[in-house]
């Protein structure tokens, strides 16, 4: 039996992903493995995401030129020492109820022969997925997303690589902040969830770290940082997550866009927090957005490990007909869960075990 299989990634792109692609790729067309199994395969890279499928016209050689791309093991060889997605990435929402373009899609994925899905993709990317799963498309998932808040897996790729560009930056906010004996917020990614501020925050001695999961004041905010200044550090380093509140607040947004899953762009609490310090304390304080920096560069050690495993596993789900999944890491082993099981909810931050709520920043103590 030969199987023809369409990988593609969705939402905001992440270190890791090429190499996922990349091992998806390889093990399905592995020579060696191919001997001892009843599959054989064929690899074909959507590219766009879901855009790509809904836009290709299979009958028009040209749009097959621009939304496909054959993926065989001298194409992808090097793939996985790079960042982004060289499939290109959209955040369209197929199943959109102002503009539903899943008929479309689905038949496309007819017209061009496509027998199973590998979708790389967070909490969006992969519901669109499950629901696809549901009308009889077989879809395998792998999970990406810098913020790390999908359910059902421990690991989800991009977060690593961009905890350590947190990391690095901060390391070279503070020789600056030192010199001039300023206070400097770093604003990190983290729509919902903050573990990249958490996380980063602690691996780079952040004074404050404030998380989406724990609205926070700015009278206690100014009050640690007089604390310190009492003490005698002249500086200091807040991170915060884009998507952290003020007690009683909504998120604070760049501008009114919405994406297509219905997400506003969020943005702007670093610059409100360091101007509150400054007029509150006469402090001086400076803003920094740390933005897509989070998501560029070339995959850490290990997230390409990780995307090599996931990538390997979605073969052998693809061999075991494991459809309607997602690989996944669960206590450090290579799973996978239903996709039901992982759309509507995410993995936030428990405040009570991992998150001090008197000095704003990660616990210290672990028992
Ligand atoms: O989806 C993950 C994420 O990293 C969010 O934290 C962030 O709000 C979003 O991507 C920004 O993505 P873009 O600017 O590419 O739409």
């Amino acid at each position: 039996m030969r199987l023809k299989v369409a990988v593609l990634t969705g939402g905001g792109d992440c270190p890791g992903l090429n190499g996922a692609i990349k091992w998806v790729t390889k093990s399905a067309l592995d020579p060696k493995l191919a001997e001892k199994r009843s599959i054989s395969f064929e690899v074909v890279g959507i590219t766009e995401g879901w855009k790509g499928l809904i836009e290709i016209d299979p009958g028009d050689p040209k749009s097959c030129d621009r939304y496909l791309k054959r993926l065989d093991e001298e194409t992808v060889r090097t793939w996985d020492r790079y960042g982004g997605t060289n499939l290109g990435t959209s955040r369209t929402n197929p199943f959109n109820p102002k503009n539903d373009r899943s008929e479309i899609l689905i038949d496309n994925v007819k017209k061009l022969g496509i027998d199973a899905l590998v979708v790389l993709g967070g909490e969006d990317t992969l519901g669109v997925a499950y629901k696809l799963h549901k009308l009889g498309i077989k879809t395998v998932g792998i999970p990406k997303t810098i913020d790390n808040d999908l359910t059902g897996t421990e690991y989800s790729l991009g977060f690593d690589t961009a905890v350590n560009v947190i990391m690095e930056e901060i390391d070279r906010l503070r020789t600056t902040a030192g010199s001039h004996s300023r206070i400097f917020v770093v604003e990190t990614m983290g729509r919902h969830a903050g573990w990249l501020a958490l996380h980063g925050g602690e691996c780079s001695g952040a004074y404050i770290i404030l998380i989406p999961e724990c609205p926070f004041d700015m009278d206690v905010v100014c009050e640690l940082l007089r604390e310190r200044k009492g003490r005698e550090i002249h500086y200091s380093i807040i991170v915060v997550s884009e998507g952290a509140k003020l007690s009683g607040k909504q998120e604070f947004l760049r501008d009114n866009k919405i994406d297509d899953f219905g997400h506003p762009t969020l943005g702007g609490i670093a610059s409100f927090v360091a101007n509150e310090i400054e007029k509150r304390t006469g402090f001086e304080a400076r803003s920094l957005v740390l933005s897509h920096l989070q998501r560029g560069g070339t995959p850490s050690a290990h997230d390409r490990l990780m995307a090599r495993w996931f990538g390997i596993a979605a073969v052998d789900m693809l061999l075991n007909e494991d459809f309607g999944r997602m690989v996944s890491l669960v206590r450090g082993e290579i799973t996978s869960v239903p996709m039901k099981e992982i759309i509507n909810k995410l993995k936030l931050v428990d405040v009570e075990k991992y998150y001090d709520i008197e000095r704003y920043n990660g616990r210290r103590s672990i028992m």
